[in-house]
């Protein structure tokens, strides 16, 4: 009885020790130091070569054209890029202050496993086009589906991060701004 006692102390007192370390590491936040960013090449359409100085992204010339592809991703960076760093970046991007518990093993190696998966499904550090598995569209429409159905952030992010969940009105602005740019695809 005693040894049974004893044993339920130690697994409160162990719970209570990394309660008290989620909770402490994440709210102290660290600069995070990334290496060089490089723009990674935009499959889309010119038809005049000297355009391409016209746009911020190196282009190679396949599929959709520049000029959709650079509406969609000026309305991106003006209503959808704020809330998606703040809820997404972390692990699809680059984030310049990360909490804590990303630098310290055991939760660091989580965090650079989910980073590193992330970013082979959908990396977004440079904006749209994301560097995704699809065609600019097949992006859209994969984000249409994870944002509606409440996917991501994951389960366990989201128990360390309580306002990590997409809001209701985040939703509205981010699935109007894939239905606008999947019709502008479209036309
Ligand atoms: C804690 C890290 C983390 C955060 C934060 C996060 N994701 Fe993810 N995301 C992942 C991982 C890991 C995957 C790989 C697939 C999986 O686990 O479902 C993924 C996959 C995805 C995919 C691709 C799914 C597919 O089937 O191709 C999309 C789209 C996506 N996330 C969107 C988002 C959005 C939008 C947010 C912010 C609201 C977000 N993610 C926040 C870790 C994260």
């Amino acid at each position: 009885m005693i040894m049974i006692m004893y044993m339920k102390k130690k697994f409160l007192i162990g719970g209570l020790i990394v309660i008290a370390y989620i909770l402490i590491t994440r709210f102290i936040s660290i600069e995070a130091t990334h290496s060089m960013k490089v723009q990674p090449p935009v499959i889309c359409t010119i038809d005049n070569p000297i355009d391409a100085q016209k746009y911020d992204f190196h282009i190679i010339n396949r599929g959709f054209p520049c000029e959709k592809i650079r509406e969609i991703h000026n309305q991106y960076m003006v209503q959808v890029q704020p809330i998606i760093e703040k809820k997404c970046l972390m692990c699809h991007g680059f984030v310049a202050k990360m909490p804590l518990y990303a630098f310290i093993p055991p939760t660091s190696w989580l965090i650079h496993h989910d980073q590193k998966e992330a970013k082979e499904y959908m990396d977004m550090s440079f904006g749209f086009p994301f560097k995704g598995t699809g065609s600019a569209s097949e992006d859209l429409e994969t984000l249409r589906d994870i944002v509606r159905d409440n996917e991501m952030p994951p389960l366990q992010y989201r128990i360390m991060h309580w306002q990590s969940r997409l809001t209701e009105d985040e939703k509205t602005v981010i699935l109007e701004w894939i239905e606008t740019g999947l019709k502008r695809l479209e036309e």
